[in-house]
């Protein structure tokens, strides 16, 4: 059956057999890195919630995961101010703490996460990011270091793939870029 979201789609920059490909070699990546030490897996709801389901199936390791809720965005664009809308239910201290995000754009909403994070006296903080934003303005500074990246993509808005564009397109099962008469 075609999908009806389909024509929204301005075009499709990350089929499903491309995901799936790039996500076995962040997995294996992480199996390694994170191998004997039970890492804390934090979830960035709500666009990452498809991502790290398929994440952890990747990897190879013992880990918990927990979720976490912030909001910046309103449409297409970002408020500027953070807030975190759910916290997390697992203690922070000692552990080795990973967290899946769906997309880093200016870094605003993860480095506001990782000072909170920090305060908690973790034993380390790292970001897998599905996706990270080109700049087109070089001048454009990142305020977080993303570790493990899925793909660097194209200064546009994207969705599909747990990624929303005013909470609708999540379950695409690919990432495109919207049409921009759906936004306008
Ligand atoms: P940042 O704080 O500018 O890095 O924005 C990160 C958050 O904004 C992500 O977790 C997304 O929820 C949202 N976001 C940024 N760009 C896009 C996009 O192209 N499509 C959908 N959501 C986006």
């Amino acid at each position: 059956m075609k999908n009806e979201m389909e024509n929204d789609i301005k075009k499709v920059l990350y089929p499903e057999d491309v995901i799936k490909s790039r996500l076995e070699e962040l997995g294996e990546a992480l199996s390694n890195d994170y191998a004997g030490k039970n890492p804390l897996v934090l979830c960035v709801l709500k666009g990452a919630s498809i991502f790290i389901a398929d994440i952890v199936r990747h990897m190879a390791v013992s880990l918990q995961m927990d979720f976490m809720a912030v909001s910046s965005y309103e449409g297409t664009s970002s408020t500027g101010e953070v807030r975190i809308v759910k916290d997390l239910e697992a203690s922070v201290e000692g552990r080795d703490i990973l967290i899946v995000e769906d997309i880093v754009d200016t870094g605003l909403t993860l480095s506001y996460l990782v000072n909170q994070l920090k305060s908690r006296n973790p034993a380390s903080v790292n970001i897998c990011a599905l996706l990270l934003k080109k700049k087109n303005d070089p001048s454009t500074q990142r305020m977080v270091d993303v570790k493990y990246v899925g793909f660097e993509c194209p200064d546009e808005f994207v969705v599909g793939y747990g990624l929303d564009f005013n909470e609708k397109y999540r379950n695409l099962p690919y990432i495109g870029v919207l049409k921009e008469e759906m936004y306008s």
